[in-house]
């Protein structure tokens, strides 16, 4: 095959891929012209080739057999849209070895054999293109790459999943529950049947570690990310936030703390007036804050299957114009930086309780001498609602900031108070986005 034509392999053609293998076949004109070469879709590989698939792709091209696209002596890109860890990882590295270029959204792959795979194709000198693995249509690995690359980044916080900022959203400004926000999430299409890896924060901590590698010169697997989830939020929560000043968001952090990096994803209450608190439904928004540039912000459709085929055809463009021109793939910039996690244990920042006590004069001291005993001050305490018929009050508490350990240890404390009926939520409090 001459280099006027750059053959394809695109292994998946479910949401993303469809689009992309739509694009190819329809928009055929437009992308050669772009990548100053003639794209060519060689093989489109599914699970079930009895489904019927869109009308714009030729049925000839699909199949199931992987390794033969792979393998196929016209293929050159091989883009991988399976999505899961295996077999897409398998393919991912039998097309670098090969010496082809491969381009992902894969962020579970990237975010646990991402360093692997780097380096492989470095070795082979080929593309390894992964724009779509985090903040779907939104460019922020491009700009990670190359734009913000000679900053000293201190510190990313992100909203980086649709579908908990979506529930989150509704459970602001509608008062309802996790459980019916979720519901109306996957009638939506917003949510998967099964929707655990987003609102446990497995694929926003997925994302981060894509992120945080990139931005910290470090390798970071999804491991090393600590995680909450939102299912434990209850309506009650975002209303004392509200009153409080604060929004609550499933926020991906990632900040340097000299030679370390704490990672996290969880529940937590951003100011109000901050870009991030008014960030909602489905769409993310991801800040860097680097020494030279600051912060910056890029927002937008952070999945769907437009906007991720948005970043997947750029990356397949560029990868192709590469080739066309006889380049090598810029090498990347080493992970080199040496950074340890730092466990979520030695965090520092400032904490929301709200607690449910018997109604009775006394109660405030004793919590307050458990919280003082710690090292951990009150920044303010509001009685929220009293019942007169169980005889209890429910407290809302915002600390100074404190240190993990110390809380954890003051909620285990409190819990052995005979007033308290109960620690209903603890949730985090990032002043300083
Ligand atoms: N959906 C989004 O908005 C979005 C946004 C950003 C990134 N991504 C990422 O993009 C990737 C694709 O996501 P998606 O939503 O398009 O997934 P999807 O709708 O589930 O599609 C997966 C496709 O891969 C095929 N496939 C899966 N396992 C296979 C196997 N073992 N052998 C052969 N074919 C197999 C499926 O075949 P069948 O059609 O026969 O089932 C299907 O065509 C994932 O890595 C995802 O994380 C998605």
């Amino acid at each position: 095959m001459s280099n006027s034509t750059i053959g394809i392999g695109l292994l998946g053609m479910g949401v993303v891929g469809t689009e992309v293998a739509r694009n190819l076949v329809l928009k055929a004109g437009r992308l050669a012209q772009q990548a100053g070469v003639t794209l060519e879709l060689k093989g489109v590989v599914v699970r079930d080739v009895s489904r019927i698939r869109d009308s714009a792709v030729p049925a000839r091209l699909i199949t199931a057999d992987a390794r033969a696209v792979v393998d196929d002596p016209g293929v050159q890109v091989v883009v991988e849209l399976m999505g899961g860890l295996r077999p897409a990882y398998d393919y991912i590295r039998m097309a670098l070895s090969q010496g082809k270029h491969v381009v992902t959204a894969n962020k579970e792959a990237l975010a646990t054999y991402g360093s692997e795979l780097v380096g492989l194709a470095e070795e082979r000198q080929v593309s390894l293109l992964y724009e779509a693995s985090a903040g779907g249509g939104i460019p922020i690995i491009g700009p990670l790459h190359k734009d913000l690359l000679a900053n000293e980044t201190s510190s990313i916080h992100a909203i980086i999943n649709g579908t908990t900022n979506y529930i989150l959203t509704r459970m602001s400004q509608e008062g309802t529950s996790f459980q019916e926000a979720l519901v109306q999430a996957q009638e939506l299409g917003y949510a998967e049947a099964d929707p655990t890896n987003d609102i446990e924060g497995t694929d926003a901590a997925y994302k981060l570690a894509i992120l945080s590698s990139l931005a910290f010169h470090t390798p970071v697997t999804g491991g090393d990310v600590y995680r909450e989830g939102i299912s434990r939020l209850a309506a009650v929560d975002f209303r004392y936030a509200g009153e409080l000043g604060y929004a609550i968001k499933l926020l991906a952090i990632a900040r340097r703390e000299d030679s370390a990096l704490s990672l996290r994803v969880h529940p937590c209450l951003v100011p109000q007036e901050h870009l991030l608190a008014k960030v909602d439904g489905v769409f993310n928004a991801i800040e860097v804050e680097g020494d030279l540039v600051g912060r910056v912000v890029f927002h937008g459709r952070g999945a769907g299957p437009k906007p991720t085929a948005s970043a997947v055809l750029g990356d397949i463009l560029e990868a192709a114009r590469s080739i066309a021109e006889g380049r090598k793939p810029p090498r990347r910039a080493a992970l080199d930086n040496g950074l340890r996690m730092l466990p979520i244990h030695d965090l520092v920042t400032q904490y929301y309780f709200r607690v449910t006590v018997a109604d009775r004069a006394g109660v405030l001291a004793k919590i307050a001498t458990v919280l003082g005993d710690l090292n951990i001050s009150i920044a303010s305490v509001i009685q929220k609602a009293s019942d007169e018929a169980s005889q209890t009050a429910e407290l809302v508490i915002m600390t100074h900031p404190a240190r993990e350990a110390h809380v954890r240890e003051a909620v285990g404390r409190m819990r052995g108070l005979d007033e308290m009926v109960e620690v209903s939520n603890v949730l985090r409090v990032e002043g300083r986005v």
